[in-house]
């Protein structure tokens, strides 16, 4: 459908500009859109258009349709509609980022899971990130594991840690960060999980191994299950409902019976999914699948 109306663009709204037309406009949204929720509303136009004007930089390219005629190209578009799809994304993160919902999961929650599995002698845990950006969750997410967990290298414990941008999963993979954009993690946790290299730090191999990063755009299914807990905090914001209903369904299908689905500050399962019991501790929030 996108490439039909993509044909009628060429005659209709030829841009050589840096300046988008509303019908180049609507197609990169739907585009935007259909390939990985990003709902992105007219206040984000010049947002779009400044990022399609960089990659137009980055590829060479001219105008804004022969940069769409690209990108939609199912033969040689493919590696450059995921570093289109990369610049759109919002990276924004921070190690132990609400605090509260943390503790909830660290001094609850976890506690609660590792009881009944020792009581079942299973001893595998599974937690996902989904949408982990440059890592500071699911690194938060391993110092907290090996906090609590003092039995923790007899346990099989995986963190699965995915996003749809490359280059943010490339340097999550690092972990190496500025000293000064540790400021959510306490001075002992520095010394113990970190290494110190001139003004940046470097994540130790012994949280490095507890992860497994990964692509993985929210729009598919990934073919997880089993999963105790899943992170999805401050993603589904970026998506309308009903792509926030798929995305909730397919997490539901892949957590344990009563696992837990910790979301960020401003989402909510409310008109989207009933299907899970929202929990509360000390303004830290999260759901249970019933
Ligand atoms: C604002 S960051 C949130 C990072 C972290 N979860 C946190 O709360 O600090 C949002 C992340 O969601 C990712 N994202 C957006 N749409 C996605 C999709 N369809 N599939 C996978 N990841 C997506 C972005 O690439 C970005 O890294």
């Amino acid at each position: 459908m996108i490439g039909e109306v993509a044909n009628t663009m060429s005659f209709v709204f030829p841009s050589s500009s840096n300046e988008m037309t509303d019908e180049e406009f609507r197609l990169f949204s739907l585009l935007v859109y259909e390939e990985c929720g990003i709902n992105l509303k007219i206040e984000k136009r010049s947002f779009l258009q400044n990022r399609i004007v960089q990659r137009m930089k980055a590829t060479g390219i001219k105008s804004f349709y022969r940069y769409y005629k690209l990108v939609t190209n199912d033969e040689g578009g493919k590696v450059e509609l995921l570093a289109f799809l990369d610049a759109l994304t919002i990276n924004e993160t921070s190690f132990y980022r609400n605090k509260p919902q943390l503790d909830l999961f660290q001094y609850s929650v976890l506690p609660e899971i590792l009881s009944k599995k020792r009581a079942a002698n299973n001893f595998t845990l599974k937690i996902w990130s989904a949408g982990c950006s440059t890592g500071q969750e699911p690194y938060t997410i391993a110092m907290i594991l090996n906090d609590v967990m003092t039995d923790i290298k007899g346990w099989k414990v995986n963190i699965f840690a995915s996003d749809l941008s490359l280059t943010a999963l490339e340097a999550a993979q690092q972990g190496i960060y500025p000293k000064e954009k540790t400021e959510g993690v306490d001075e002992a946790s520095l010394r113990r999980y970190f290494i110190e290299k001139g003004g940046n730090v470097q994540v130790k191999d012994e949280l490095k191994r507890l992860i497994i990063f990964d692509f993985h755009n929210l729009m598919y299914d990934n073919g997880f299950s089993h999963i105790d807990v899943i992170f999805c905090r401050n993603v589904m914001i970026y998506f309308d409902s009903q792509t926030q209903k798929g995305v909730i369904e397919r997490f539901y299908q892949c957590l344990v019976p009563k696992g837990h689905l910790f979301l960020g500050h401003t989402e909510t399962l409310q008109g989207v999914n009933d299907n899970f019991i929202f929990i509360h501790k000390n303004k830290g929030t999260a759901y249970q699948k019933k």
